[in-house]
């Protein structure tokens, strides 16, 4: 199949092309380099750099292209910035994904893998793992506007737009940039390197679920043959790490005796979540595999070659 994935220049995407591409399919990227970059683009893929938000240049690479599938990335992913600025949270990621529904449409794509996220649209969770049947209560315009877009799948099922929606929990590894907000794999793994402080914001005792990004990757490879599902799927552990788990693995995996500094906790955030993946175990067949000690030692490594030379 021909694949189009936005945000294949970034963390996750590219790791996304990779996979489509081990696993036999022909690849197309639309990426604007915002937060992408260039050294991620698999030569394999063919490159387009379009802004989702210019509805007029993704037709023309749909209408040259004409992808099976679209696999949609390609975000602001920021939850403080969705913040700050919540208009250009809600334009890229409700307006650019809206362009790519109506295109998917208009050229006749046999489906739509949508990336929304388990971390920032549950809110405060009423239990723990969170399934998909827990209530949506976002906390940042963020959440809502990567949920929003389910909506949007839904409605256009009745139009005859296939879909299936990944909602990711906290993904890191290779590639990851530690200048974002929220890697935090990245951002402690390269202030340990480089000996600057690491900063907590809250007390340590904040949750989150974390997967290896190639695992989340699979799931992707996985999701093209579910793709008239039409239904949402929690991808992740089921299992809570701590802030200070997470900085403690980092440390002892670097071999360095750093302590953190706490702040205070951050807008939009939630203290405590991790998500259950049975059902896409039982529907997809997937299940992360790499272990947080394995994938702390490859992102680790994979740090080290960057800022140790
Ligand atoms: N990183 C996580 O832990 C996590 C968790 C849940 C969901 N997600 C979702 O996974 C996806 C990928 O996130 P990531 O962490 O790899 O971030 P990233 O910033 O590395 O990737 C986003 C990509 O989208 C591109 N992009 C942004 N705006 C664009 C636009 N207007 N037009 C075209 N391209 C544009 C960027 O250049 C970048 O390559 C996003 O949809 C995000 O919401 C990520």
């Amino acid at each position: 199949m021909k694949i189009l994935v936005t945000g294949g220049a970034g963390f996750i995407g590219s790791h996304v092309v990779d996979a489509f591409l081990e696993a036999g399919h022909n690849v197309v990227i639309v990426d604007n380099l915002s937060t992408g970059k260039k050294e991620n683009i698999n030569p394999k893929a063919v490159f387009h750099k379009v802004d989702i938000l210019n509805f007029n240049d993704l037709d023309q690479v749909f209408e040259k292209e004409k992808p099976d599938l679209v696999d949609h990335h390609a975000a602001q992913v920021d939850v403080r910035k969705s913040m700050q600025n919540p208009i250009l949270d809600a334009e890229i990621n409700m307006i650019g994904s809206l362009n790519l529904i109506e295109l998917s449409k208009k050229h006749k794509v046999k489906g739509f893998i949508y990336i929304s996220t388990g971390g920032a649209i549950y809110g405060e969770p009423k239990y723990l793992p969170v399934d998909e049947n827990h209530q949506i209560e976002p906390l940042s315009q963020y959440g809502v506007n990567k949920h929003t877009v389910e909506h949007f799948l839904f409605i256009n099922k009745q139009q005859g737009l296939n879909y299936i929606v990944l909602r990711y929990p906290n993904i890191y590894g290779p590639r990851q940039d530690p200048s974002g907000e929220a890697g935090v794999v990245a951002i402690f793994s390269t202030q340990m390197l480089k000996g600057s402080k690491s900063v907590i914001f809250g007390d340590g005792s904040k949750t989150r679920d974390y997967v290896y990004v190639k695992d989340v990757a699979n799931a992707n490879v996985l999701a093209c043959d579910h793709i008239n599902s039409c239904e949402a799927f929690n991808l992740g552990w089921g299992k809570e790490i701590t802030d200070f788990e997470i900085y403690d693995q980092i440390r002892t995996a670097l071999n360095v005796t750093a302590e953190p500094v706490y702040d205070k906790k951050r807008l939009g955030e939630v203290d405590r979540i991790c998500l259950t993946s049975l059902k896409a175990q039982k529907t997809l067949g997937w299940q992360p595999n790499v272990e947080l000690k394995e994938g702390i030692k490859l992102a680790t490594e994979y740090y080290k070659t960057r800022f140790c030379v």
